[in-house]
């Protein structure tokens, strides 16, 4: 697109458009444009400090760039976590606000985004792959823009891959900015180069960006960014950067906001939750207190991803249990059930520590239901410490987990340590546990044979549109027969039949309100 075009289409100020070369020379864009390419550091990323984090509550887009998206269409693919949909729903809060529409086909966008993540090297090689997928689109139409954010655009290998092999790309920002958006869009309109904006510094703050929200029943808060806890085989406290807590006001104001419009269900977002409000130095106020307080929100479902056993403290335990609109499930994830092999991990407890606070769990909530994570394969993890992983799976009785194998993480601790365990031995591994994960989520299943459950209907089930499907408050789906009308309601299901991965039941009748809240 030239300049002309550009002017015409709003994209540019006409005091930007610039028709004479010789003018262009001499007009200094640096105010529009504060791009700079500032490569993702981990050194840096260790180093980092407590100071320079700033809160703004007053974003609003640049009235230079309204209209921008005026008869253009966006498409943003999301790999990885809630997280990362949770921010591609703000980006396209953005792109809307922009005048953009959504669009569902690569193939009828003017900008294609992939939000990307870094937890594994087979989550990156799937990014790679699309991004060779999409060099064919955008050599039948040059004007329309590819963009790569998200975890891997904080990875200085990963930008310099992609500077290296996929000139397809046009922009490639983090997951600090992402607030900048309508300057990132707008200078790659603007420039022949790929743009790269990238910082280091993990963000600052920013509330009241605007959301497209996928649905209307469930929705996800941001509690806080970041993690402090740098496990040694992990990426993430380098991609999201250190913790930061949003305030509290803020966070209760926008579930009081869900709540109003008339979401069922809401999921607190933050990689290491546990330690929401450790960073606060002006108020002691943790995770419990922010569960007493949105107890209180009439909202009947509170669920909240990802725990980290250190920062599980009594607190904590006391005002789970006491229920409510807090629900009966607990995401905890251990990673290893050896004490020796926890240790190089970094992740500050051992087997015998984890084993309590399960149990203190359970005993505290009852009826409550356990999930985790799990790597299997870590740098010689040798037969002993796996079957010791085996164990711990039985003697807590999750109910189910996420298993992985190892992936070296550029730049981690864990990177470095040498392995002796073959590919062959880590998948069988990951084979034998999740037989035992398998038998498990069947056993959990069957409790709920003949039982009447409270479901959140979510819609049609994925297999069947005659079939509805919701989850329960301990996340078993259900599958059952009933009215279209009741999507978006909480229902009564009495369960007929249990499988490995979910629920069969009868449909009984629609949850009175006052018995939501037990
Ligand atoms: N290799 C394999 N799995 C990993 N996870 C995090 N980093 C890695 C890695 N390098 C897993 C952990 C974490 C989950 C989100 O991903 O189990 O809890
Ligand atoms: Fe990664 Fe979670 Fe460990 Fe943080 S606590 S470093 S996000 S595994």
């Amino acid at each position: 697109m030239n300049e002309e075009q550009r002017l015409n289409a709003g994209l540019i100020k006409p005091d930007l458009a610039t028709p004479d070369p010789e003018q262009k020379k001499e007009k200094d864009y640096s105010q529009y444009f504060q791009t700079v390419y500032t490569p993702p550091s981990l050194k840096k990323a260790r180093k980092r400090g407590k100071e320079d984090v700033k809160y703004f509550d007053d974003f609003e887009i640049d009235e230079r760039f309204l209209g921008m998206g005026k008869g253009r269409k966006f498409y943003i693919r999301t790999y990885g976590c809630q997280m990362n949909e949770h921010d591609t729903e703000v980006m396209a809060g953005i792109f809307t606000a922009l005048g953009y529409e959504a669009t569902n086909s690569v193939d009828d966008a003017n900008i294609i985004l992939l939000n990307t993540c870094a937890i594994r090297e087979n989550a990156e090689n799937k990014v790679f792959g699309e991004l060779g997928h999409l060099k064919p689109l955008k050599q039948r139409n040059p004007d329309v823009l590819i963009g790569v954010c998200g975890c891997m655009s904080q990875e200085e290998s990963v930008v310099n891959k992609i500077l290296r092999t996929y000139d397809q790309v046009d922009m490639i920002f983090g997951t600090h900015n992402i607030h900048r958006l309508p300057h990132i869009i707008h200078e790659a309109y603007m420039s022949k180069e790929m743009v790269i904006e990238v910082w280091s510094k993990e963000g600052d703050i920013i509330e009241n960006l605007p959301k497209v929200r996928h649905g209307n029943i469930k929705a996800w808060v941001n509690i806080m960014y970041g993690c402090d806890k740098f496990c040694t085989y992990c990426i993430v406290p380098y991609t999201r950067g250190k913790e930061r807590s949003r305030r509290p006001e803020d966070i209760i104001q926008e579930v009081r906001h869900l709540a109003a419009k008339g979401y069922q269900e809401i999921t607190l977002l933050g990689q290491n939750v546990n330690a929401y409000g450790k960073d606060f130095e002006d108020v002691n106020y943790r995770l419990a207190d922010l569960f007493a307080d949105l107890r209180n929100i009439d909202i009947p479902r509170i669920r909240f991803t990802t725990s980290h056993p250190w920062d599980f403290d009594d607190e904590l335990i006391e005002v789970l249990a006491k229920g409510g609109n807090l629900v009966e499930h607990i995401h905890l994830p251990v990673q290893s059930g050896s004490s020796a092999v926890l240790k190089i991990m970094g992740r500050s407890y051992t087997r015998e520590k984890f084993i309590e606070l399960a149990s203190k769990i359970k005993e505290s909530i009852p009826n409550v239901s356990l999930t985790t994570d799990i790597i299997v394969g870590f740098p010689n993890e040798t037969d002993e410490q796996f079957e010791e992983t085996l164990t711990l799976y039985e003697e807590v009785g999750f109910e189910t987990a996420y298993t992985y194998i190892y992936s070296p993480r550029d730049g981690t601790p864990a990177e470095k340590m040498a392995d002796n365990i073959p590919m062959e031995v880590k998948k069988e591994r990951l084979q034998r546990l999740n037989k035992l994960v398998n038998e498990y989520s069947a056993k959990a299943m069957q409790q709920f044979e003949g039982q009447v459950v409270e479901v959140l209907v979510e819609g049609e089930s994925k297999r069947n549109d005659e079939v509805l499907s919701g989850y329960t408050r301990r996340s078993k789906l259900v599958n059952f027969k009933a009215p279209k009308s009741v999507i978006g309601k909480l229902v009564h299901v009495k369960i007929t039949e249990a499988k490995t991965w979910s629920l069969d039941g009868e449909f009984i009748g629609v949850v009175k309100q006052k018995e939501v809240v037990s």
